[in-house]
């Protein structure tokens, strides 16, 4: 079962009996777990996949029909660069790591573990929507994010397997063990446990969530523990497909909404079987909020203390003009006695803030672009992130009540209101009634417009999905 020929690795695999050894008793685990949590049926379905073969440009995407099962999951990094240097914090300068340094162990094994968290949880949050996939096409992208969430999971658990000794091991097989929305045994992370109901939830998830995992991967490819900088570096490449899939994905739904706007004698949307506007700006709402809070508390000693070790810097650090961060403040909004002003943080502590600051602004570019889209057929509707304290549920603003514009509001006013801010039960449920799997090759479901190209070179009527 172990073999190069069936593990795509380039960790030389094949000479390291030890982690043959690990992945000899995890492999099995995996895949019960794949086949009992993963994609609700398709597992026998051939499916036009891209597998990573190697990290060069031309390897690594390499695409066939492949059923899920069998997909060669496989472990990849980065080149290691010459004389890398941890690039920040208190030991900038000094030669990278290539073991774990003994004091930072709990924490690195912390910062991975809450990583690999969150890739079998989407697998799982995901795992209903190919019933209700809107094309052929969509259902492929769809298991190539499921299957590349696996990779994802499985660089994690090769980190631990090879790093981190027993307590890597039973890291791995706890990462098994969760369940997205479980009770008694969830996921870490808050928004690995919300219930992705349906495509309009996915495509949000895809855009905002996955690229919360963009610059998640990004902190850490900069890390001076080198084996996790050259993975993260080489999942961030897998991670563009899925904010891809995301964020074009909304924007072929703006689009449809605008032709079924303009096309409708009263301009009703709904009437037309289509998502309106207002409608899916609630469910930005929503996704926006819950994936801003996957970057950690505003005000963080976790988050200096990771920065100071050398562990996980800022978004490009290395592009950066100085990398200590001492002696500089951070002004941040906060709220104190009833009022939203201003304060001075100590930069280290405001890193999760930092981080969320590239975030934000990624998500506007994308919203600009989704009004661009609207625009252009000519309907005056214009998107928005809400203002960064509405709905949060974790760091300073968290038991809180915002509005959209980030007016600090009471509980009852904000409970009275709260429907025309985030998806209602009503919404929900309309959206669930538009949600019919389209299979036919070439055909795609009223309230979504086709993309521009397909896969690989296809047209987007090719049978992405042998069913
Ligand atoms: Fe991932
Ligand atoms: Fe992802």
């Amino acid at each position: 079962m172990i073999s190069e020929e069936n593990i795509p690795n380039n960790v030389d695999l094949s000479s390291d009996k030890r982690l043959q050894r690990a992945l000899v008793e995890w492999l099995p685990n995996y895949l019960d777990w794949w086949r009992a949590v993963g994609p609700d049926g398709f597992q026998e379905k051939e499916i036009y996949l891209r597998t990573a073969i190697s990290v060069d440009t031309d390897g690594w995407a390499h695409f066939d029909y492949v059923r899920m099962p069998d997909y060669r999951w496989g472990i990849f990094l980065a080149a290691p660069e010459n004389d890398r240097k941890v690039g920040f914090g208190d030991f900038a300068g000094q030669p990278v790591w290539n073991e774990v340094p003994g004091e930072f162990r709990n924490t690195l094994r912390r910062i991975i573990v809450t990583q690999g968290d969150t890739e079998p949880a989407s697998v799982e949050q995901q795992r209903l929507l190919g019933k209700t996939a809107p094309s052929l096409y969509d259902m492929r992208n769809l298991f190539q994010v499921n299957v590349e969430e696996g990779r994802h999971l499985w660089a994690m658990v090769y980190l631990l397997h090879s790093y981190f000794g027993k307590d890597g091991r039973e890291e791995a097989e706890e990462l098994l063990a969760r369940r997205s929305g479980d009770a008694d045994k969830p996921r870490i992370l808050g928004a690995f446990n919300q219930p992705i109901l349906n495509w309009l939830d996915f495509f949000l998830f895809t855009m905002f969530t996955d690229r919360d995992g963009k610059y998640q991967l990004a902190a850490l490819a900069q890390s001076g523990f080198d084996p996790l900088s050259r993975t993260c570096k080489f999942m961030l490449t897998e991670e563009a497909h899925h904010m891809f899939v995301g964020e074009t994905g909304v924007d072929r739904m703006v689009q449809r909404s605008c032709e079924l706007q303009k096309s409708a004698p009263d301009g009703d949307v709904r009437k037309m079987g289509g998502i309106d506007l207002p409608t899916l700006q609630k469910y930005i709402n929503l996704w926006f909020s819950l994936s801003e809070d996957l970057f950690g508390g505003e005000i963080s000693s976790n988050a200096a203390d990771f920065f100071s070790a050398g562990l996980k810097g800022r978004y490009r650090e290395d592009q950066l003009p100085e990398h200590k961060a001492l002696d500089a403040a951070y002004s941040m909004q906060v709220v104190e006695s009833g009022q939203v002003v201003q304060k001075e943080v100590p930069l280290r502590n405001a890193m999760n803030e930092v981080l969320r600051d590239n975030y934000v602004e990624d998500c506007q570019r994308a919203v600009d672009k989704w009004n661009r889209t609207a625009k252009k057929v000519g309907v005056e509707f214009e998107l928005q992130l809400p203002s960064r304290r509405f709905h949060r549920q974790q760091g300073i603003y968290s038991g809180l009540h915002f509005d959209p514009a980030g007016n600090l509001l009471d509980e009852a006013s904000f409970s009275r209101r709260k429907d025309e801010w985030l998806p209602s039960v009503s919404d929900n449920a309309y959206i669930a009634s538009l949600m019919q799997q389209v299979t036919e090759p070439g055909k795609i479901a009223n309230w979504l417009a086709p993309p521009s190209k397909g896969v690989n070179g296809h047209p987007f009527d090719f049978e992405y999905v042998k069913l």
